[in-house]
Parts: C-alpha cells; structure tokens; sequence
C-alpha cells in the first residue's frame, strides 16, 4: 500500500485518506503576514494572505493593524488613502475607517438630513499580533454574506510564540517566497530524504554519508512530533555545538501543527536553539516561508548571529531553488506519489488537513490520523 497516487477526485476518495495538495488553504488560524520592522508609522503596507489584500499599519501608539485592502463602499485598496495614525481615509471618496476596528467614522457626501448610521459601516478588519519579529494576522472562517456591516470577532487563543529557556538570547528571522502550492511548501519542510542531495556543503555534510535513519514520532493535538531524539552525528555543525556546549547529550524535537508551524527545539546543557518555521499561503499557487530563531548557543562569539544567519540562509535558499525548478515539473499536474517511510510525515499532514476539516464540516471532534506512537525508518 506503500505509493499513493494523486490527483484523486473528491467523489472517490474518502476525504479522511486524502493525501493529497489540494492547495486549499486553512481559514480559522494565525498566520504571519509580515515582518515587523517593515511595516512603519503613517502608512498601509500592501501584504496578501490567503489570497486576501491586506493593508497593514501601525496606529500612533504603535499598535499594529490590518485592514481588508478594499474600501467596503466600491473598493478601492485602502491603503491608497491618507493616514493619519488613527484614521484611514479612502482615496475615492473620502469615508475614514477607524484603523483598529475598522468602524466607519466619516462619509463626507452626506448631507445634514440624510441620516445612514456611518458607524455601522466596516472596513473588513482583522485580529493582529506582534511576535517574534513577525505581525500575526488571524484568518477567520469565511463569514456569512454581508460584510460590510460585520464588526469582527477575535479569537481567543494567541499567536504561537517561539520556545525559548532562558532570559537572554538572540533572535534573527528569514523570509522566502516560494513558488508553489503551502502543501508542496509544508511537504518540502517535513521531507527527510532530500537533504543529502539538496543541502550538501562541505561543512555541513555530504551525499556519501547517507545512512539508515530510525526515528520515533508520536501524535500531538493538531499535529505531530519526532521525539527528543540525539540528532545524527555526521554533520559538522553538531559536532561542534557538542564541544562548544560540552554537553553529553544533545537533543532535538520537531513539532508540526497545522496549519503550517514547524518548531525545532535543540538543548545542549544549558544552551539552546530553537525555531520557529512557518509556510504561508499567500495565494493558491505561491507561499511564503519565514524561520524564526532564538538562541543562547555562541550569544558571547562576536560572529555568532550573522553566521547562523548565513548557515540558514544558504539552507533556505537551496530549497527555494529547488522548489522553483519544481514547479516547472508541477505545471501540467502530474501524477505523483508518496511512499513509505520517507513520505510519512507528509501523508500524516494531509491526513491532519482532512481530519481537521472534516471535524469543521461536522462541529464533531478531530480524529488524528495517528493512533500512537511509531518508529519511521528512512536512508538519508
Ligand atoms: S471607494 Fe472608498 S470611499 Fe468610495
Ligand atoms: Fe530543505
């Protein structure tokens, strides 16, 4: 049963075995939209998530928003108006929207007799949040027809945070977009077996360590985990970490949760690294992965975070390259396949994708596509 075979079609295939990209895109969670540091005072940052147009900024007290980016009277983008670090002034017309709530405050052409209640007017208004270098934008599940006089509804549950185990550490974030569907993204991230032939360095590793790899996983909520687990010796930057921490033991854990979070923990005595890896649907056919990294590990060595950087950034960009060459195979929708074990993680994710939207469809409780615990075993 090992090879599965994609496209299927919805009617033959239960929705549960799907493994396939489906490109659909999750409603009802966080995303990153955009850094930080690039979204400034006194004006609308263009960003699109989930092929939504948003226009992202910051109020005067520097509480950051996003807006719709269509005025809901004709649509114009709005963040081809004014801003005077509270209100949005539409460029066509002149309504002004409150930047935070999106509530109407202003629509100029009305005479003093003609009473349109201007405060039930809404811009489409999301739930924002500043972490980790990044704002989080919430994505809420479609909404009944009739936005436009909607005040919005935030979620209860924060942005996920990136780990960390002490008071002090660094932290550096890098953005990539990539030419391809989220699920070919969050697969590519998941995928053990390409990194002997995508991501060889002389200091890293070469294809002629390939070996046999055992790794236990188990289910967690929304998601899955490689267990704490001693990472592989072969390459160069944990031998170092081991001499550099004088540690015994190293371990690691990588966590993925829907819809599209990839945590990496590394401890070494009292040092630590870990991350924070997202893939974003920006529209159906491309996404953006950024990596978010905190860490203790050589806080003290001047070169310390710049050559992390550069480590990641090289690792990141061999997996741009190859995704780009990718979609070029992807065009004309091939037939592809999954097989065990190296494909696991990914069947698991579109089994978690299914579940999850199959529990949405019917209000009933998500069933995992794991039932426990289980040993993967792949060369790589
Ligand atoms: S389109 Fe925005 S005010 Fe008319
Ligand atoms: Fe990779």
């Amino acid at each position: 049963m090992g090879v599965v075979r994609w496209p299927f079609s919805m009617a033959t295939a239960d929705l549960l075995k799907r493994e396939a990209p489906d490109s659909l895109m999750l409603t009802g969670f966080w995303y990153r939209a955009y850094p930080s540091e690039k979204v400034k005072h006194g004006k609308l940052q263009k960003a699109m998530l989930l092929e939504i147009p948003l226009g992202l900024g910051r109020d005067r007290n520097g509480r950051a928003f996003a807006l719709r980016d269509a005025c809901p009277h004709r649509g114009m983008p709005l963040s081809c108006g004014r801003f005077d670090g509270e209100q949005v002034e539409c460029s066509y017309h002149g309504w002004k929207f409150d930047a935070l709530s999106g509530q109407c405050r202003l629509v100029p052409s009305l005479t003093a007799d003609q009473n349109i209640k201007v405060d039930r007017i809404y811009a489409g208004s999301f739930a924002c949040y500043e972490r980790d270098a990044f704002i989080w934008v919430f994505i809420p599940d479609p909404g009944p027809a009739g936005a436009g006089f909607t005040r919005r509804e935030d979620p209860s549950a924060a942005a996920p945070p990136v780990p960390t185990f002490s008071e002090k550490f660094k932290t550096a974030y890098l953005s990539a977009s990539l030419p391809c569907t989220v699920d070919h993204g969050i697969i590519g991230l998941m995928d053990p077996a390409h990194g002997p032939f995508v991501h060889q360095a002389w200091w890293w590793r070469s294809q002629h360590s390939i070996h046999e790899k055992k790794k236990d996983f188990e289910p967690i909520a929304n998601g899955f985990r490689m267990s704490a687990h001693t990472p592989s010796s072969n390459s160069a930057p944990y031998k170092l970490l081991k001499l550099y921490a004088d540690a015994d033991a190293i371990t690691t854990t990588i966590d993925f949760e829907l819809p599209n979070l990839r945590m990496e923990t590394i401890r070494a005595g009292k040092y630590w690294f870990s991350s924070l890896t997202t893939v974003t649907p920006i529209t159906r056919d491309q996404c953006r992965i950024d990596v978010v990294a905190c860490w203790n590990i050589f806080r003290f060595v001047p070169f310390g975070p710049s050559l992390l950087k550069f480590v990641f950034a090289k690792f990141v960009e061999q997996d741009r390259q190859t995704m780009e060459l990718q979609s070029q195979g992807l065009t004309q929708n091939p037939h592809l396949m999954l097989i065990d074990d190296a494909d696991r993680p990914a069947k698991w994710y579109f089994g978690l994708k299914a579940a999850h939207l199959e529990a949405k469809r019917t209000g009933s409780e998500m069933k995992h596509p794991m039932s426990g615990p289980v040993t993967l075993k792949w060369r790589s």
